[in-house]
């Protein structure tokens, strides 16, 4: 029977688990037999739409505990390299070490170019570029001390197409790209894969659910399902198969986290249903 290998009893740590995508890979990862830390910041940025709380961070944990793994929630904050590093302490004093780390947390906002507002392109330049390489910077040293490890990157499919209103979230996963291969490069040696994958976009949730479309929808006063329509529409190929869930990006992660993946890094997996080759 084919499956995936290597990923039973694997150290996973997640960024931005607190709800949405996040906690799908969670879930994910537990029933595929690994622990999991979950970060999140379970406070809101000011001007952004609200991050996760505390409450869903604590849902995560519960939810990888239902499925028999054990979990751990920690609030910290990827912009903060204190706030980093004591996390990444603490996971390792909880578990032992980190095999495969998700650079997932990641928040969007609607600016034009010269309405760039600046805490905001602060909040998601900071959040969503600098914020993987902090982690990364604390995690990485007890994956080269053990030469394995596995980093997946969260990029975006707006770096297959371009998007306007939205350039520092374009820019920030792009840069995204650009660290998965400059990892790629520098970790190679120790046997380190780093991937990124470039997501469509995802079927909004409520509450424990995604919130990214949630957020942005309500900026421009629309239904989440209606924004996520209506992104389908311009984004996506024709066809109602190429609407994205948060599972599709879930199960790509699984896999190049797992041993199936083994020759695979400096890759960016597009789970887009094909939107890039527009
Ligand atoms: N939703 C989409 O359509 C879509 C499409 C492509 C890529 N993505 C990317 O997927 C990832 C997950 O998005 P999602 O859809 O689950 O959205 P989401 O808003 O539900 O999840 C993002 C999580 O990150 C947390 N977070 C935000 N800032 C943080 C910080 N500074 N430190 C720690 N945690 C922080 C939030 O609290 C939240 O739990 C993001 O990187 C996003 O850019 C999303």
């Amino acid at each position: 029977m084919t499956q995936l290998r290597g990923l039973e009893g694997k150290v996973v740590l997640i960024t931005g688990a607190g709800r949405g995508q996040g906690a799908n890979h969670a879930r994910g990862f537990a029933d595929a037999g690994c622990d999991v830390v979950a970060l999140d910041i379970c406070k809101d940025i000011p001007e952004l739409y609200d991050c996760a709380t505390g409450a869903d961070l604590a849902l995560t944990v519960e939810q990888v505990e239902e499925r028999g793994r054990r979990g751990l929630g920690i609030e910290c904050d990827v912009r903060d390299e204190d706030a980093v590093e004591d996390a990444v302490e603490q996971a390792i004093g909880a578990f032992g070490r980190i095999d495969v780390l998700v650079n997932n947390a990641g928040m969007a906002a609607l600016d034009s170019i010269q309405d760039m507002r600046r805490t905001v392109l602060d909040a998601v330049i900071d959040t969503n570029l600098k914020g993987p390489m902090l982690v990364a910077k604390h995690v990485v040293p007890g994956m080269m001390a053990r030469r394995a490890g596995n980093i997946v990157n969260i990029s975006s499919a707006v770096t297959g197409n371009g998007n306007s209103m939205l350039s520092h979230y374009v820019a920030s996963k792009y840069g995204v790209i650009g660290l998965t291969k400059a990892w790629a490069t520098e970790l190679a040696e120790l046997g380190i894969n780093v991937n990124a994958i470039a997501p469509a976009t995802i079927e909004p949730g409520e509450g424990h659910g995604s919130g990214m479309v949630r957020g942005l929808a309500a900026s421009l006063g629309m239904e989440p399902m209606e924004a996520y329509r209506m992104w389908n529409e311009v984004g996506n190929l024709p066809g109602e198969k190429w609407a994205a869930q948060m599972q599709d990006i879930t199960d790509a992660c699984l896999f190049l986290a797992s041993d199936n993946a083994r020759l695979v890094t400096g890759h960016v997996l597009y789970v887009d249903g094909g939107q890039a080759t527009k």
